[in-house]
């Protein structure tokens, strides 16, 4: 079982779940209902965005649960829990969680897996930022994550894009001025 928050989910995820599909039997990607009280996506939107991702990957299932995450692991007989580890810094984080998981459920393994490393910096947090701010996240997220940021948050896009129509030609027209004062 793979659980996480996936708001939005990324490309290092999706790297996760692919890997994670070529050693398990089965896996089950856990979506966590109540994980933040304002979510940019709502489960069903994660829910929807995840089985579209992996359709073409047969062991995969994706499900959500609620609660303590060692609980909705033993009422799926799942013998592993796979979590990714980017860089260094997540590991302290990890490290305590899976221990509190295995204090919890001690027949529980906890298995971890890096993603590729052209994805080492990329995080859900960091993805929502960006776009919110309408920048963009092309290669940090698939297409149709993509998509769905860019028409959850359009007035952010186009206030983006205008700026970048925008600051060509003033920066053309400062430029102009420096050459007139030279
Ligand atoms: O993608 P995230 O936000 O890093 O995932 C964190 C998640 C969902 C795996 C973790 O918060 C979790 O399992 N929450 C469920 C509640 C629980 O069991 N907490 C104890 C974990 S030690």
């Amino acid at each position: 079982m793979y659980p996480g928050s996936f708001d939005p989910p990324t490309n290092g995820h999706l790297d996760l779940i692919e890997r994670g599909a070529k050693i398990f039997e089965q896996l089950v990607v856990a979506i966590l209902r109540n994980s933040e009280k304002s979510p940019m996506f709502s489960v069903a939107e994660r829910l929807e965005m995840l089985r579209e991702l992996t359709a073409n990957l047969k062991s995969v299932r994706i499900d959500t649960f609620d609660g303590l995450m060692v609980e909705y692991a033993k009422s799926l007989d799942a013998t592993c829990i796979l979590r990714g580890i980017r860089a260094i810094s997540d590991y302290e984080y990890e490290l305590q969680m899976a221990l509190m998981n295995r204090k919890l459920e001690p027949t529980l393994e906890t298995v971890f897996m890096m993603p590729a490393d052209k994805y080492s910096y990329v995080s859900s947090r960091l993805v929502r930022e960006v776009a919110q701010a309408g920048g963009p996240v092309k290669g940090l997220v698939p297409e149709v994550v993509e998509q769905k940021l860019r028409e959850k948050l359009e007035p952010a896009y186009r206030f983006h894009d205008e700026m970048h129509e925008v600051t060509p030609a003033i920066l053309s027209g400062k430029e102009k001025k420096r050459k007139k004062r030279a």
